[in-house]
């Protein structure tokens, strides 16, 4: 047991007890099952259980979901409402949606956020949307391969602060989710295990089901593929142009969620990819701008400068702006970048070539793309918005 506890370690071990006390509680129900008090406790207990159906959309396969947090109703519930709960801040001023807004696929607008106590962040937000299909998480690191560990990045970071929970407010910040009824009532039904089902683990477990649960296919491409919507002409010139070796975007862009790291069950664990796309080259030398250096700032390799994760492209119409750093204002300058094999800045600290920056992944070699060619691919690309998540009661803000 120590072993495997371990082996797990940081804030994500499994709950020891789990299984010797699910087998006690089954003996109770079954022996006082019958009584009016039992019926009761039955119901109390099996509400919560294996109630979740994914209705998934065409084209999407079945999510892999960690064993130690199945997902459930009641559980997606609780998360839900802590996503958008700013009491989960140390000073109550932030939640995730705070830099996940609903209405804009979950990221935020800004070419990077603030948290909570005034830090600026190095990054964009990007969207939680989907998140169920992701094999790693944020821009470049590949050590955070689920929800749950990703989570503690924004509650307890201190490099930026964002949510700002700490060893002294940490007590206090529970105690705000405890005293209030609603949570009250319903983490106890949900971690039935729990002695204090109010905790960070389940905290942590409520809004990582909350977030798996994002999954809708409405966009307009997803349509088209049911044969519920037409593509225009110039839609279909965008796909075909994505899709095809002129554009390459598929090979970093190809999968059902337009990305290339998506898990799911029964998916082959291939080599995680990341990849340089010749944003920059600061002063000619390969270099991207400190602090962002994606995968090299973990593994400190010359091939890794620059290296980050080819984000998925649904909702991207609505992520603006784009890029690691969201130094990207708009779609079609994505698109003039990658026709030009690397963007160029003329001046300032950044200065350089990112055509020239030894480290780009050969792909991105330039592509001969009319006008009309570059207005095809982003018509194309605003054909994979999703529903506006801020309509639907499932993933609005509860307390609006
Ligand atoms: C102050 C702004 C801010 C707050 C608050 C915040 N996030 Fe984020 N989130 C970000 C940024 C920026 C990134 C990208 C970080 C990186 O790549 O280094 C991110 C990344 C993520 C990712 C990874 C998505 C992906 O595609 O890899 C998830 C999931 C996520 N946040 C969930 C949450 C949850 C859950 C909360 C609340 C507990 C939260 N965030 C609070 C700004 C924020
Ligand atoms: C070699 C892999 C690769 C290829 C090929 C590729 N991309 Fe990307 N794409 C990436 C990576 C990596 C990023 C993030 C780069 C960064 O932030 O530094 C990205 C970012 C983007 C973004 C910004 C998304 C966001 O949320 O910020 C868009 C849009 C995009 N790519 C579209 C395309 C299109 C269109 C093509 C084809 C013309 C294409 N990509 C080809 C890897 C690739």
């Amino acid at each position: 047991m120590a072993r495997s506890r371990e082996k797990n370690k940081g804030r994500f071990a499994a709950p020891r007890r789990f299984t010797s006390r699910a087998l006690v509680l089954a003996v109770v129900v079954f022996t006082v099952g019958t009584t009016a008090f039992g019926l009761q406790a039955t119901g109390a207990l099996k509400a919560p259980r294996q109630d979740w159906s994914w209705s998934l959309p065409q084209g999407f396969p079945q999510p892999r979901v960690p064993a130690k947090n199945k997902m459930s109703r009641a559980k997606v519930e609780i998360g839900h409402r802590l996503f958008y709960d700013t009491r989960l801040s140390g000073n109550g001023t932030q939640s995730c949606s705070s830099c996940h807004f609903p209405e804009l696929a979950f990221t935020d607008g800004r070419t990077t956020p603030v948290g909570s106590t005034g830090d600026v962040l190095a990054r964009n937000a990007p969207s939680v949307a989907n998140s169920a299909y992701h094999r790693t998480f944020t821009w470049a690191n590949p050590a955070l391969t689920s929800l749950e560990s990703q989570m503690d990045v924004p509650l307890f970071g201190t490099n930026p602060v964002e949510m700002g929970i700490n060893d002294k407010n940490k007590k206090k910040v529970l105690g705000r989710i405890k005293r209030d009824p609603w949570y009250a009532k319903r983490f106890p039904r949900v971690y039935r295990w729990s002695k204090k089902p109010v905790n960070w683990f389940n905290i942590i477990r409520s809004i990582s089901a909350f977030q798996r649960s994002i999954v809708t296919g409405t966009s307009k491409y997803n349509r088209f593929l049911r044969g519920k919507a037409e593509l225009t002409s110039s839609e279909r010139s965008g796909l075909n142009l994505f899709m095809g070796e002129d554009g390459e975007c598929h090979h970093c862009h190809g999968s059902f969620i337009f990305e290339d790291q998506a898990t799911y069950i029964g998916a082959a664990d291939e080599r995680l990819k990341f990849h340089n796309t010749g944003l920059y080259n600061v002063g000619g030398t390969g270099a991207y701008p400190f602090g962002n250096r994606g995968l090299f700032e973990i593994t400190g390799k010359k091939k890794d400068m620059g290296a980050f994760r080819a984000p998925s492209l649904l909702n991207v119409a609505r992520t603006a702006p784009y890029m690691h750093d969201g130094s990207v204002k708009t779609l079609m300058d994505v698109v003039d970048i990658y026709a030009r094999g690397g963007r160029l800045i003329t001046e300032g600290p950044y200065a350089g070539d990112g055509a020239l920056n030894p480290h780009k992944n050969p792909l991105i070699s330039g592509i001969k793309l009319s006008e009309q060619d570059k207005k095809d691919i982003v018509a194309f690309l605003r054909t994979l918005t999703e529903m506006d998540y801020s309509k639907d009661p499932r993933f609005a803000d509860p307390f609006k």
